[in-house]
């Protein structure tokens, strides 16, 4: 039968999910653990129970809503997103793979399909890195990537640990349990916005991940000199602040210098102190985002960024420490489940491109585990992290209903 997706549906509940937020609209601004994300998560539980679906929780909060099948023995089907939204983000960046993951489920229903394997719509913890730092926490812990202890350790802006968010969220139990065995989905796919400019660019459909590109992040320390910004004479100065802009500088032309186009660098995070203006900065704390998708080009921008902070140090005589926060693989898409993909689009007629994922996405960490590939849809001009990234009923329609197809294909 023909699958048909309610898309009406899939833009009413982001426009729904979106109002979960703790800036104006249309900026959406969803930090895990916060007010807002409880809320939100309170609410798309609900929508899964109506779904009928059978819901679980683990300790850090990832929520797997099962439609189980006939063959309960085998492994599911997992599907899903995070709805976690970085500060002054849009709408529909993860939120897509969610509730479009919903209603390829519900429509799936509508049409009287039963699946012989169980299809299970996941929900992920903190993919983004604004409370604690690092990306993808909930994907690490499921296929134990993140050992639970390395987290002990973690404190929010407020001061707070991980342990003592999840438990005020009602996340309780061992962090340890939240890691899934090998082969627990038999495959895993996960629909989101492009967040580039090709598929719109090219006027193609869907994109089809072939891989994605290893994530690097590094916090970086800078102990220089503090002193009255009129009465230091430049030549007696250890700036910090100035040190930080040489590194940043440095790794810059690190990643332009590669000549491929997928060496990409950012400083993006850079706080002076003290951060007045007749202060010399004694302290700079900056965190640097490196990726390629060839992991040995990643690494050379690495040892680029190490070389800068020796030759800065001693240039300037100041102190410069470097901390990995995450220094990630990059992975292949499962030719099984990216060719069920491609299966799927060619059966419902939308053109579709291979593609790279420059950005990392919870999928990077469940290829570990299962057999995973993703699903693009396009977003107007490419944009995203941004209160206005948008993507049309019609993209979302379209990444749906080949999500719906693949699941049915890898359910049967
Ligand atoms: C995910 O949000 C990323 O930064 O790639
Ligand atoms: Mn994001
Ligand atoms: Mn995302």
């Amino acid at each position: 039968m023909n699958i048909q997706i309610d898309v009406n549906r899939i833009v009413r509940e982001l426009e729904t999910l979106a109002g979960f937020s703790s800036t104006p609209a249309p900026a959406v601004t969803r930090v895990v653990f916060s007010e807002e994300d409880i809320r939100a998560r309170a609410w798309f539980y609900q929508r899964c129970v109506e779904a009928g679906l059978q819901m679980r929780e683990d300790a850090v909060g990832n929520t797997f809503a099962r439609w189980v099948g006939s063959d309960t023995d085998s492994p599911a089907v997992g599907t899903g997103s995070h709805i976690d939204a970085i500060p002054n983000a849009g709408r529909y960046d993860g939120t897509v793979g969610v509730l479009g993951g919903l209603e390829a489920i519900r429509a799936l229903q509508r049409i009287g399909y039963q699946p012989k394997r169980s299809i299970e719509l996941l929900l992920f913890t903190a993919e983004e890195p604004t409370r604690f730092g690092i990306g993808c926490l909930g994907s690490r812990l499921l296929s134990g990537t993140l050992a639970p202890k390395a987290t002990v350790a973690w404190k929010d802006a407020d001061g707070r640990s991980l342990d003592q968010v999840r438990l005020a969220a009602g996340f309780s139990g061992d962090l340890a349990a939240v890691k899934l065995p090998q082969g627990y989905y038999s495959a895993f796919v996960e629909l989101h916005i492009e967040q580039g400019p090709l598929l719109e660019q090219r006027g193609v459909d869907l994109g089809v991940v072939t891989a994605i590109a290893a994530p690097a992040s590094f916090r970086i320390d800078i102990y220089g000199q503090g002193g009255h910004a009129g009465a230091v004479l430049m030549t007696d100065r250890h700036d910090a602040f100035l040190a930080s802009a040489e590194i940043a500088l440095a790794l810059e032309a690190a990643a332009r210098c590669t000549g491929a186009v997928d060496s990409v660098a950012t400083t993006g995070v850079c706080q002076i102190f003290p951060s007045a203006i007749n202060s010399i900065p004694s302290q700079v704390h900056m965190e640097a985002d490196i990726r390629d998708i060839d992991e040995s080009r990643r690494d050379k921008m690495i040892a680029a960024l190490n070389d800068a902070c020796e030759r800065v140090a001693n240039g300037r005589q100041v102190r410069v420490t470097v901390e990995t926060i995450n220094r990630d693989a990059p992975c292949a898409s499962a030719p099984a489940v990216s060719e069920a993909l491609e299966r799927a689009c060619q059966k419902h007629s939308f053109t579709f491109d291979r593609m790279v994922s420059r950005a990392y996405h919870d999928s990077l960490f469940m290829s570990r585990i299962s057999p995973t590939a993703m699903l693009f849809i396009p977003c107007r001009d490419g944009v995203s992290h941004r209160p206005d990234e948008y993507a049309s009923p019609e993209a979302i329609g379209r990444g749906a209903l080949v999500l719906a197809e693949t699941l049915r294909e890898l359910s049967a």
